[in-house]
């Protein structure tokens, strides 16, 4: 597979067109971002961690039934994946509130909610992501309405795969944004799973072991991640 030119650099990771006209390289950089970019940091050893974190955890969606772009690990910090067409939209489920939910509607961090809720953000940094709900998608021409459908049906699927895995692990899948795209006209879900996207807690003492860890400047931000994949089997030797 020769990797030829970036097409995107994101805050967190970089992408690159390939000989095969149907595949890209994703490349995980060390870098992390936070409040739309404001706040960016290298961090050693993070961009091994998340695509290795990241690749485990697409093999489970794969294997539960979600279809993904990820096609195989290329090395410590690049995963081959489908090109997909990308829907600009993130689908965001949260199972207990945490982060922009308190802030917006005044809700206590910690509660459960239930049923967990379904939110749809614009992505766009400049706007600060605004939230956003389907007749935007529809009208502007952001999502079609039977993309939106599936793309929130597997939202709620992978919340059913990985609130259970995480529990293995003995840990609380608070929150969580998935971006998905077009593959041969087919919704399959892009982008990334990993602790920079997700909000997770330890079961017993609620302590956070995802990006808020960075946000938040509590430190030990890799190692955390790190701490989330040992408990569910990853290796990262
Ligand atoms: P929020 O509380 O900031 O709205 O985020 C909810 C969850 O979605 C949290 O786990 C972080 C994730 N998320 C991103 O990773 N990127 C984004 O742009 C947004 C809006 C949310
Ligand atoms: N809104 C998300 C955060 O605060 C994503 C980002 O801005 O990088 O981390």
């Amino acid at each position: 597979m020769e990797k030829r030119q970036e097409i995107i650099s994101g805050k967190a990771k970089s992408v690159y067109t390939t000989d095969e006209p149907n595949r890209l390289i994703m490349f995980f950089r060390d870098d992390t971002s936070a409040f739309d970019g404001r706040k960016v940091e290298q961090l050693d050893r993070k961009g091994m961690v998340n695509n290795k974190f990241n690749a485990f955890i697409m093999e489970q969606l794969e294997a539960a039934g979600v279809p993904t772009h990820f096609d195989k690990l290329l090395s410590e910090q690049e995963t081959l994946v489908k090109r997909l067409d990308m829907m600009p939209i993130e689908c965001v489920v949260r199972n207990i509130a945490a982060g922009s939910i308190c802030k917006r509607l005044g809700v206590k961090e910690g509660i459960d909610i239930i049923p967990p809720t379904f939110e749809l953000f614009l992505k766009n940094d400049e706007l600060h992501d605004p939230m956003i709900n389907e007749y935007h998608c529809l009208s502007f021409g952001w999502a079609k309405e039977e993309h939106i459908t599936i793309a929130k049906q597997l939202t709620f699927k992978v919340n059913d795969v990985l609130k259970e895995l995480f529990l293995t692990g003995n840990m609380l899948l608070v929150d969580y944004k998935l971006e998905f795209g077009l593959y041969d006209g087919e919704v399959v879900l892009g982008d990334e799973f990993t602790p920079d996207g997700c909000r997770l807690w330890d079961k017993d003492t609620r302590e956070k072991l995802d990006k808020d860890r960075f946000r938040q400047d509590l430190g030990d931000v890799v190692e955390s991640y790190e701490v989330v994949g040992k408990r569910l089997g990853v290796n990262f030797d």
